[in-house]
């Protein structure tokens, strides 16, 4: 078993969660929930394999060796029961630099580029700074849970969208995509003749279901982009390494292009290094990671029920990130964060800035130990006790 209850004190790392908090009103100091890393101890067997790595004296300029790629695959063959063929994988620092790089080089310049909100937020600018148009599909919202509302995304689509970036399991409304739901995306996507770019970089994050892969889809294959990574899994953010599959190999060739034009290298042989490990040995680690984060979920909507009645939480199926709805408040998300900040010391996400129907919200990262998660909440509850008075 892994001691997920450890407290990994990161202060003196260049943890940005931990250290950099001007964004709240104040430097640092504050208990953080916001930025999307969790605090959990990775895989032994990432770390040593690193300073295995560093044992050699150079590290130079770096491809992946073949055992990268079909770490990669062996890990969706055995969870998701798909295995995406080695020759489709690119290599690349991070998941929003390769939708960046999706987007400028492979869709055409000024295209209307869709997605469904609230949504992470780097999607917005990805769109706006590659010479795209945004289009927002918000998603329809009942009952604390989020669905997408088919008829305006197929009114999209007629209306001329050219790409549709798509989170799967979704950031930071929690749900994780069902195949049905899947299914008929990439049905459309199809129809349409429409570029998806499915982020999936929460797929490990599936607890109330497994996530389904777009790559399960294969009428969607000549315009499919899929991302992934080790970061949030293993916690390994900070690494800068990620990975695209692209089963269309003009459409790979063409993001490779764009990527070798512009002189980028790749990740370096540490983020190889950590990638292969991770995959050929975090199976338990992983399954054990997500029970845990099963215990904080059920912490938190057993403690909201009971100190902050009011307050919406939104039905969670995945990810470290959990969405409240705290408009009971009668406050903006950006002056619950500084009330947070200034009056409890506790940093959440300012859940306006993933859309515009999300004022009010805040996003809260549950990924820490249970003790961490409880001093937390025990905030929350201070704050919610004052100011609903
Ligand atoms: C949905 C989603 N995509 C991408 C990222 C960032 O990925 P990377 O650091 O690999 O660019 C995050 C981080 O929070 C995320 O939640």
């Amino acid at each position: 078993m892994y001691d997920f209850d450890k407290v990994v004190d990161r202060r003196g790392t260049s943890s940005i969660k931990w250290n950099f908090q001007d964004g709240f009103g104040q430097h640092d100091g504050l208990l953080p929930y916001w930025i999307a890393d969790t605090d959990f101890a990775t895989v032994p067997e990432i770390m040593q394999a690193i300073q295995h790595r560093c044992d050699h004296p150079i590290i130079g300029y770096s491809d992946p060796l073949p055992g990268v790629y079909k770490a990669i695959q062996g890990w969706w063959s055995r969870h998701y029961d798909w295995t995406p063929d080695t020759d489709w994988m690119l290599l690349s620092y991070g998941v929003v630099t390769g939708i960046y790089f999706t987007l400028d080089a492979v869709v055409p310049k000024g295209s209307k580029v869709l997605v469904f909100t609230p949504v992470y937020d780097p999607f917005f600018a990805a769109v706006n700074n590659s010479g795209h148009t945004l289009v927002d599909c918000p998603l329809d919202y009942e009952n604390n849970y989020y669905t997408i509302n088919w008829q305006r995304f197929e009114d999209e689509l007629k209306n001329g969208v050219q790409a549709v970036v798509f989170c799967n399991p979704h950031n930071p409304i929690g749900r994780v995509w069902t195949a049905q739901e899947m299914e008929r995306l990439c049905a459309l996507c199809a129809q349409y003749n429409v570029y998806l770019l499915s982020d999936e970089i929460h797929a490990d994050f599936g607890l109330t279901r497994k996530y389904t892969t777009a790559g399960h889809y294969q009428n969607v294959y000549d315009k499919l982009v899929v991302y992934t990574a080790i970061s949030k899994s293993f916690n390994m953010a900070g690494l800068g390494s990620s990975c695209m599959i692209i089963p269309n190999p003009e459409l790979k060739a063409r993001i490779q292009e764009a990527y070798d034009s512009r002189w980028m290298f790749g990740p370096s042989d540490l983020a190889f290094t950590a990638m292969e490990a991770a995959y050929n040995h975090g199976d338990r680690w992983m399954e054990e990671q997500c029970d845990y984060l099963r215990g904080n979920v059920e912490l938190v909507n057993a403690f909201m029920a009971e100190h902050l009645p009011q307050v919406k939480v939104t039905r969670h199926e995945g990810t470290f990130l959990m969405w409240l709805n705290m408009n009971c408040l009668g406050k903006t998300s950006a002056e619950l964060t500084t009330i947070m900040a200034k009056e409890y010391g506790i940093a959440l996400g300012d859940g306006s800035h993933y859309g515009k129907q999300a004022d009010g919200f805040m996003r809260f990262n549950i990924g820490c130990a249970r003790s961490t998660l409880q001093k937390g909440l025990d905030q929350l509850a201070k704050m919610y006790k004052d100011y609903m008075k």
